[in-house]
């Protein structure tokens, strides 16, 4: 397996924080520090921020993405955003299977499954995120977990289309809580995730995807975590919010 085949992906999400013009500044913050970033740059905000970021981010190296989107072009979806809605506005990217879109608003492998497919259909990239709980991690059970969550979403997504997807392995129990998974077990469940590519695709296929690990990814583990030979990239939560951290993740992934 060749990492270096691989792009590496730095992905900030900001979940359910800043306005429209906090954005705008935490953008413009971000920018000059990681302008010389040797791997991709993303911030994935919420939708009505989406706009501001993008401004902010023009002529830099920072890629705007969108937190969600619906599996419907349109339609009695109340509260809901589209891909095409996202695509319209210049948005190329979205988290899609987030652990607390399915553990807060009833998410389910199913809904996920069709929501990346609506994405794909409208020409966004995807960063699917996979991963277990702390229960599921105690059973045993993980790399099934991840390899059936993987398997549901991407089910008819055809080799061609893999190229716009990314995994994010993000253990439940480590999102948010400051305890961040041992880079070897990291490591472990990023290398399973590739193997389940391998069998549903092929060997090309698996050392080709970017798979990016997530839970409490900091300044201070980020570069032991990237050094990995399975972590091509990193989905950020917290640390995405404070500039100096975020670009400090930014290096360490440069560096592999
Ligand atoms: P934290 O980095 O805050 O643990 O969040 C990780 C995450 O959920 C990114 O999607």
């Amino acid at each position: 397996m060749n990492k270096q085949l691989r792009k590496a992906v730095i992905a900030g999400n900001w979940k359910m924080n800043k306005t429209p013009e906090e954005a705008k500044e935490l953008i413009s913050a971000i920018a000059p520090l990681v302008k010389d970033a040797g791997c991709e740059v993303i911030a994935c905000t919420p939708y009505v921020d989406l706009y501001s970021a993008q401004e902010a981010a023009k002529g830099t190296n920072i890629q705007i993405g969108a937190e969600n989107c619906h599996w419907a072009e349109s339609g009695a979806f109340t509260g809901e955003i589209s891909a095409k809605m996202l695509s319209s506005m210049g948005v190329k990217i979205v988290i899609i299977g987030h652990s607390e879109r399915r553990q807060y608003f009833g998410e389910t492998d199913a809904t996920v499954h069709d929501r990346v497919r609506a994405a794909l259909d409208a020409g966004l990239t995807v960063i699917l995120c996979v991963g277990e709980t702390l229960t599921q991690r105690e059973q045993g059970i993980t790399d099934e977990l991840c390899a059936m969550q993987t398997k549901i979403a991407l089910n008819g997504v055809s080799k061609e289309e893999l190229s716009r997807i990314i995994i994010a392995y993000e253990p439940v129990w480590a999102i948010g809580t400051g305890k961040t998974a041992t880079a070897q077990q990291a490591n472990e469940v990023c290398a399973a995730i590739r193997k389940t590519i391998g069998a549903l695709y092929d060997s090309k296929a698996a050392d080709g995807i970017t798979i990016q690990y997530g839970g409490s990814m900091n300044a201070g583990n980020a570069a032991e975590l990237l050094a990995q030979p399975d972590v091509d990239g990193g989905l950020i939560g917290g640390a995405s919010l404070k500039p100096g951290d975020f670009a400090a993740i930014v290096e360490a992934a440069t560096r592999g």
